[in-house]
């Protein structure tokens, strides 16, 4: 390729230094929160510090900020490896970076401010939601007009999901944001009531669907075959695995409803649409990991390929946990309960945050003209570690939930309850610190990463300076 129609790499290696920088940033408050829940003391009676403000700022974080520049990362670096052409505009992708860090640093102010339209994951007063939108439809512009100017025929699978991942997320974020400012940091939304809880949840769940899945289910397609050095066991499955998929997952929000003021068809809806979904998604899980039908061998030398096929897992398991949870009888034991925390976080950290982590080993080495990370051990250990944090995480909030559950549900004869709210709360601490404990194991594998990419990213010695350091 001739210097003129170069890929652009620039903006892939900044959004994937970025990824790891607010991995390390939203993961260092995970921990702070998780701490918080078993010595309230930590918020050092600091409005800015509260649980409240902190936990906010840590799912933005995590999801929009981490998750957020490792999937425009990702598709910038397939888009133009996929279509053959460098991205349709350099200035307007630039446009994305600092416009998206823009927004993260304004998050950050914000959050622990306690400026907040209190609606979770679009919590962004309506000025930076403008923002937003501008860099999204941006984002949009740039992947969809790159695809447009494709020197090949054919659009792959990943760009497919990528595609409906930036739709979908254009459309949830116009339409659940509608509101009326009342000055810069206050609005009052456009719904109200039951409505308003619904068109929350459409969002907050296709959130799920298409920021947490969709996106990262084209990162899947591209970069399983390519570390696996395998093509895609069925590229059939992975198209009906995709039309199956979105045309679902927009059904499936009133499961965040159950037993409340939404109507009751609506909530059955979403509970058949939400066992439905575990079709499509185990589809596409079988298509990932069966991708290394020949290839096995290659997982025990390549932890970067252990990465991306354990989220395939962790996938799978979050997904058939999802699809159970939606079960109204088995909602009214789980909700409110830690257990909704256990699936989140084998999604969040098995499926987003696994997958994350090999996408990204992937990419950093030809980013910065190398061959391999720094350490291929030290991603070693990195797999373990982060595989030991998960399992201790999701475990104790699997116990933990439903231990709560059934205390809080339990009677006496007398029709009393059994158990007070304290009584309960103290029964779950053992849990938090199982928790806590796993969660700084997790965080202690992104700080390796961290160090890994800084020290992959030192430009080369000079031979004669190596020769010269080595003599000294
Ligand atoms: C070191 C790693 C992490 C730790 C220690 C951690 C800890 C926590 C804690 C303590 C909560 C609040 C739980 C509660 O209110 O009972 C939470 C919520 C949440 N976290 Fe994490 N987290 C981590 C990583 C992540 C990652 C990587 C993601 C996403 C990619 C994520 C997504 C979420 C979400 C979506 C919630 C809200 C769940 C809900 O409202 O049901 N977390 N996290
Ligand atoms: C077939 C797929 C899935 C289904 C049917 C599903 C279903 C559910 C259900 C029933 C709940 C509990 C709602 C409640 O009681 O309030 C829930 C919560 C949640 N799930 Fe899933 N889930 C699926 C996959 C996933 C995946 C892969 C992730 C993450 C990557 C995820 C992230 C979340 C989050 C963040 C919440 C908490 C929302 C909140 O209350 O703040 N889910 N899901």
């Amino acid at each position: 390729m001739s210097a003129t129609t170069a890929y652009n790499e620039k903006v892939v290696r900044q959004f994937a230094v970025m990824t790891v920088v607010w991995g390390v940033v939203g993961m260092l408050v995970g921990v702070i929160i998780a701490a918080q829940l078993i010595w309230p003391a930590l918020n050092f009676d600091v409005p800015w510090l509260s649980y409240g403000r902190l936990r906010p700022l840590h799912t933005n974080a995590v999801i929009f900020a981490f998750g957020g520049c490792a999937l425009i990362a990702t598709s910038y670096w397939v888009v133009q490896r996929t279509c053959q052409v460098p991205l349709i505009s350099n200035k307007a992708a630039a446009f994305t970076f600092w416009g998206w860090q823009l927004v993260i640093v304004l998050a950050a102010i914000t959050l622990p401010l306690g400026i907040t339209q209190g609606k979770e994951y679009a919590e962004l007063e309506w000025p930076i939601a403008v923002l937003i939108t501008a860099v999204w439809l941006t984002y949009a512009y740039v992947f969809f007009g790159t695809i447009a100017k494709r020197k090949t025929k054919h659009i792959y699978v990943a760009n497919w999901f990528y595609g409906a991942f930036i739709i979908a997320v254009a459309l949830l974020h116009v339409v659940n944001n509608l509101a009326i400012p009342v000055g810069w940091t206050h609005s009052y939304p456009v719904y109200a009531g039951a409505v308003d809880a619904m068109a929350q949840w459409w969002y907050g769940h296709n959130a799920v669907g298409f920021f947490l899945t969709a996106g990262f289910l084209g990162m899947m397609y591209y970069f399983v075959p390519k570390q696996a050095e395998r093509p895609i066991y069925s590229y059939r499955l992975s198209v009906v695995h995709f039309w199956a998929l979105i045309s679902i997952y927009m059904w499936a929000g009133p499961h965040h409803l159950h037993y409340t003021a939404l109507p009751e068809w609506a909530q059955s809806l979403g509970m058949v649409f939400s066992l439905i979904l575990l079709a499509p998604s185990w589809g596409g899980m079988i298509n990932g990991i069966m991708t290394l039908s020949g290839a096995w061998h290659k997982l025990r030398t390549d932890p970067i390929l252990k990465f991306l096929v354990v989220s395939l897992s962790f996938y799978g398991m979050a997904t058939f946990e999802g699809s159970m949870m939606s079960i109204k009888t088995v909602n009214a034991l789980s909700h409110y309960t830690e257990w909704t925390i256990g699936h989140v976080h084998a999604g969040a950290l098995g499926w987003v945050a696994f997958i994350t982590f090999g996408a990204i080993y992937f990419l950093i080495p030809p980013l910065y003209g190398k061959k391999q990370m720094h350490s291929v051990k030290l991603i070693e250990a990195h797999f373990w570690i982060a595989t030991l944090g998960v399992v201790l995480y999701i475990a104790s909030m699997w116990i933990a939930g439903v231990m709560q559950g059934l205390m809080w549900r339990a009677v006496n004869d007398d029709g009393t309850l059994t158990y007070t709210f304290i009584e309960v709360l103290s029964a779950t601490y053992p849990y938090y610190i199982v928790r806590l404990v796993g969660g700084i194991l997790f965080f202690v594998g992104m700080l390796m990463m961290a160090y890994n990419v800084w020290r992959t990213a030192l430009p080369e010695q000079e031979p004669v300076a190596k020769a010269a350091a080595q003599a000294a």
